[in-house]
């Protein structure tokens, strides 16, 4: 909440969405598919050279030195939004790295913006990567037991949001599933002056078996137990939706639905519930593998398969996509193949 002039203005700013040439592309209601994907990209402290990821094929580890290539790739297919994702070189109980100043993602945000400022760039905004357990945030142990401290890891998202805006990203997405997390990020983006970095939210996100090749990708997989207890439980349809009114009433800019196929129904649900909110899907590194592995052994037609999907994610109600097929998909286009 702000006063100006004897009058409160909300912290929820439609405008927000306008900052940007890329972000209106992104959130336009008659834009294309091609203007509707957003790139994952994984970047790794450290490393001399791109490294190629064995659970994702065409995918790899970017190092700091090889993102000029990247930027260059998907500038010459047209693509225009990515979001990071960040390997440390070092990792601890709190994740003390993923707030540094000279971090993998900060330094990757300024390289990106710096070369190529109308590239839409979006932040991961979590914990797994940087703890030593490898949860999404503060572990709270008792003898035999843990858990995770939900109020501890809101005040450290606020700092590592302002961290990323500091390096220039232009919107936040905390994909952790903590209460309260787009309220209290809202608060501490507005109160440091970054009121117009809009928040992506992945307001419903599912436990699910589909994440594993992201797993070895980013390097962030729980050293023990999972993440059960602040992921959704995949037999629950209405809880997504009690999750959606918390995150539009905390401020939201635009939702996240994740995983993608197997949760069309609540993409539908949501996105009916929501018309007036970009809501979108992340086809998550499970559902990439198995269209890469089925299509390379000749099961499947690449090309036909993605395109169906990309289509049953826009008739379920998605405006924006996360894929790994995002470049591709843009190279198929611009190649007209
Ligand atoms: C971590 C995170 C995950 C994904 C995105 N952010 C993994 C998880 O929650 O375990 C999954 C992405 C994918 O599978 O493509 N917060
Ligand atoms: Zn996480």
């Amino acid at each position: 909440m702000f006063k100006t002039a004897g009058y409160t203005v909300s912290s929820v700013r439609p405008r927000r969405l306008r900052a940007s040439a890329a972000l209106r592309s992104l959130v336009c209601e008659q834009h294309s598919i091609q203007d509707s994907l957003i790139l994952p990209v994984f970047v790794k402290a450290g490393l001399v050279k791109k490294q190629a990821i064995a659970s994702m094929p065409d995918h790899y580890q970017w190092s700091i030195h090889d993102l000029p290539e990247l930027i260059e790739n998907v500038q010459a297919v047209g693509l225009k939004a990515l979001i990071l994702f960040g390997i440390p070189d070092t990792k601890d109980a709190l994740g003390h790295s993923a707030c540094s100043e000279t971090g993998i993602i900060q330094q990757a945000i300024r390289c990106i913006k710096d070369r190529a400022p109308e590239l839409l760039v979006i932040s991961d905004l979590c914990y797994c990567e940087y703890t030593d357990h490898g949860h999404c945030g503060v572990l709270k142990k008792t003898d035999e037991q843990f858990e995770i401290d939900n109020d501890e890891t809101l005040l450290l998202l606020q700092k590592q949001a302002i961290s990323h805006a500091e390096a220039g990203v232009d919107m936040i997405a905390p994909s952790g599933m903590m209460d309260g997390m787009v309220g209290a990020i809202r608060y501490a983006l507005d109160q440091s002056g970054w009121t117009h970095v809009p928040i992506l939210s992945y307001t419903v996100k599912y436990a699910s078996a589909l994440y594993g090749p992201f797993r070895l990708a980013a390097e962030g997989a729980p050293v023990f137990g999972d993440r059960k207890t602040y992921q959704m439980d995949p037999s629950n349809r209405y809880e997504s939706l009690r999750e959606a009114e918390l995150d539009v009433e905390e401020g939201a800019d635009l939702m996240l639905i994740k995983p993608g196929h197997m949760y069309l129904d609540i993409l539908w649900r949501i996105a009916q519930q929501y018309p007036s909110i970009p809501v979108g899907v992340y086809h998550t590194s499970g559902e990439y593998a198995m269209i890469k592995a089925a299509s390379d052994r000749g099961w499947l037609h690449e090309q036909d398969t993605v395109r169906e999907m990309f289509t049953s994610f826009h008739r379920a109600g998605a405006r924006f996509i996360m894929t790994y097929y995002a470049y591709t998909y843009c190279q198929w286009m611009t190649k007209k193949v």
